[in-house]
């Protein structure tokens, strides 16, 4: 199988161990690195690695120093390291430093942290930013374990994804030790540094937060350890020992990443509610599929993510019950039209498995994944029924644990354990085939009635009031105010506004799905009320979509550009990469600092 985000050589042997020193440097934002490499075979000759922005400084093996270069140079998957002539050793080591500018990284200085005391530094190494940080086969087929130290400045607490082995302090500075018996592969990697206080929620589970968000994050995630008992009892034993939550400042681009052992979470998702539990879900049912049983290449993703999307929606339905999951699942194959829809520029992107040469993962991102192949399993659920389809999916993560399995394996080990599906449902066709999916299950849901029948009032010219709406749960507004016309009048607007209180609302995804609303339609006493959320929501989905609205329409033109610059130096590199881009083709300028 091919990685073509990758353009190391496997041939020569794999990495297996990583015993890594990483000595943050807040004044200069880069990290120095010695990493000690372990291969699982002698290697020969010369041997390729991923890197991108890096400055090598050393490479030694048995002592004696290597020659290295780099061969390759490219805009998305960086130069390719060539270390030369091994000459059979199965170590080696590299010493240097990643650069100021590397997207594996935000950097943020203490004004930009909820408590203004601290820097702050974290990772985010899907897809392929890990690369950025040290050297390395940088594919989600190569799994290694790690030992690391991280030397941070008094004050400051260092977290991994990875256990905690402990802490020795020098005058002024500190060492926290970590060991990942795991294997993982290198966009599971991960580190956060800044001022962290942990609050246990149960044996296994706690959080890390800044101090003052430390309490409501404890109680917003609380539920941690239900979720894991009842996953175990689906889909076997929990197999990383520790489940915390790392709650992040606001750049953080994305709502949650599944980093083993350590969940890191937008601050977003503090509602103090508990209304985005389904994102802890989303990302513990990713320690089954994704963590365990790893898709091969970026191009096998929507077995990451459509398997973790079914989980979820399983997860719902076992703490909350069918009417809560019913509804996701109804409202999905919506999402799933309307980004189908989205994506008429790139029609391939909507086939699950699609050629991904020269395209950066991070832009292809779409829904997708997640929900054509949540539906896609749930297709096969219901025509083997759940039973047997939940004993399937037990012995899939058994059969694939700790392993990378590409879309063939998949068909290969589904049509073996499920003799007949091919006739049933129509795998290739799922698989292979763009647009809309070609026999998605039917769900009913009464929840979802009740939004249509409120949307269908509207299309007809009745606008919803308070009392109509009264009691909803918070996604039914979402998929409401989703799903309304691009353009809607300013009238309709405002009545909108005050039949879903939504001057009061604090939930981050309804207003995200409001505003751009509000915007087009001209809405601008809403102004100050966007300016409020873009200080405090960094999430690039919702973002994407505020400021796409805001650069589009000719009164917030002006106020785009402003509110960007302002937050700009708020956000993460990937955020500012896509942003800048969409102001620019609006005919904004972004004067960015780099
Ligand atoms: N692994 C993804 C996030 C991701 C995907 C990061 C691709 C980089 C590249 C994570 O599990 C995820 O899907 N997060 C979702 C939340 C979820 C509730 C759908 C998100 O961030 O929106
Ligand atoms: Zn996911």
């Amino acid at each position: 199988m091919r990685d073509v985000h990758s353009r190391s050589s496997l041939g020569q042997g794999r990495i297996r161990h990583l015993s890594i020193r990483l000595r943050p440097d807040f004044d200069q934002t880069t990290i120095h690195f010695r990493a000690q490499y372990t291969m699982d075979r002698p290697v020969r000759r010369d041997l390729h690695l991923d890197a991108r922005d890096i400055h090598l400084d050393r490479a030694r093996s048995r002592g004696a120093r290597l020659s290295f270069d780099y061969d390759q140079d490219d805009p998305l998957l960086g130069q390719r390291l060539v270390l030369h002539d091994l000459d059979g050793s199965d170590q080696f080591v590299l010493e240097g430093k990643c650069s100021p500018t590397a997207s594996a990284l935000q950097w943020l200085t203490p004004q930009m942290t909820t408590g203004g005391l601290q820097p702050f530094l974290y990772t985010q190494c899907q897809a392929i930013h890990a690369r950025c940080l040290f050297p390395c086969q940088d594919t989600p087929g190569v799994r290694f374990t790690f030992d690391a130290e991280v030397e941070t400045p008094d004050r400051l607490t260092a977290v991994m994804g990875a256990a905690f082995r402990g802490k020795t302090g020098r005058k002024g500075l500190q060492a926290f030790r970590f060991r990942m018996p795991q294997p993982i592969p290198s966009y599971l990697f991960a580190l956060a540094v800044g001022d962290l206080q942990f609050r246990p929620t149960s044996e296994r589970c706690g959080v890390f937060a800044e101090p003052v968000l430390a309490d409501s994050a404890a109680w917003e995630f609380a539920r941690a350890e239900e979720m894991i008992q009842i996953a175990e009892s689906m889909y076997g034993p929990y197999l990383w020992d520790r489940y915390d939550i790392l709650v992040l400042p606001k750049g953080f681009p994305w709502g949650g990443m599944e980093n083993p052992r350590l969940t890191f979470l937008t601050p977003s998702t503090l509602a103090g509610t508990r209304d985005f539990d389904g994102t802890v879900m989303h990302e513990l049912g990713h320690a089954w599929t994704g963590n365990l049983v790893t898709n091969a290449t970026w191009e096998d993703f929507w077995l990451n993510e459509g398997w973790t999307t079914y989980i979820q929606i399983r997860l719902r339905e076992a703490i909350d019950g069918t009417e809560l999951a019913s509804f996701e699942r109804r409202w999905s194959t919506d999402l799933l039209s309307a980004e189908i829809r989205r994506l008429k520029k790139h029609p391939e992107q909507t086939a699950l498995k699609f050629p991904m040469e020269g395209v950066d993962p991070d832009e292809a991102l779409s829904l997708v994944p997640y929900e054509k192949g949540a539906q896609f399993l749930f297709a096969i659920e219901q025509a083997v029924g759940r039973k047997r389809f939940d004993s399937f999916t037990r012995a899939y993560i058994r059969r694939f644990s700790f392993r990378p399995i590409t879309t063939d394996m998949f068909l290969r080990f589904l049509t073996s354990r499920l003799p007949g599906i091919g006739r049933r449902v129509p795998l290739r066709t799922w698989i292979y085939h763009r647009g809309l999916p070609p026999s998605p299950p039917r769900v009913t849901s009464h929840l979802y009635r009740q939004v249509r029948t409120i949307q269908n009032r509207f299309k007809a010219g009745v606008l919803p009031t308070r009392p109509d709406v009264s009691g909803w749960d918070w996604r039914q507004t979402s998929m409401f105010l989703d799903t309304l016309p691009d353009q809607v009048s300013l009238n309709e607007c405002l009545a909108i506004e005050e039949a879903f209180a939504l001057k009061e609302s604090k939930n981050y995804a309804v207003l995200g799905y409001y505003y751009p609303h509000a915007i087009r339609a001209g809405n601008k006493g809403a102004l100050p009320r966007i300016r409020s959320y873009l200080l405090k929501v960094g999430g690039l989905y919702f973002l994407r979509l505020v400021y796409t609205a805001l650069s589009a329409t000719a009164w917030s033109r002006e106020e785009a550009l402003q509110l960007y610059t302002e937050n700009r130096p708020t956000y993460h590199p990937i955020t500012q990469g896509i942003v800048d881009k969409i102001l620019n083709e609006a005919g904004l300028r972004v004067a960015s600092e780099v």
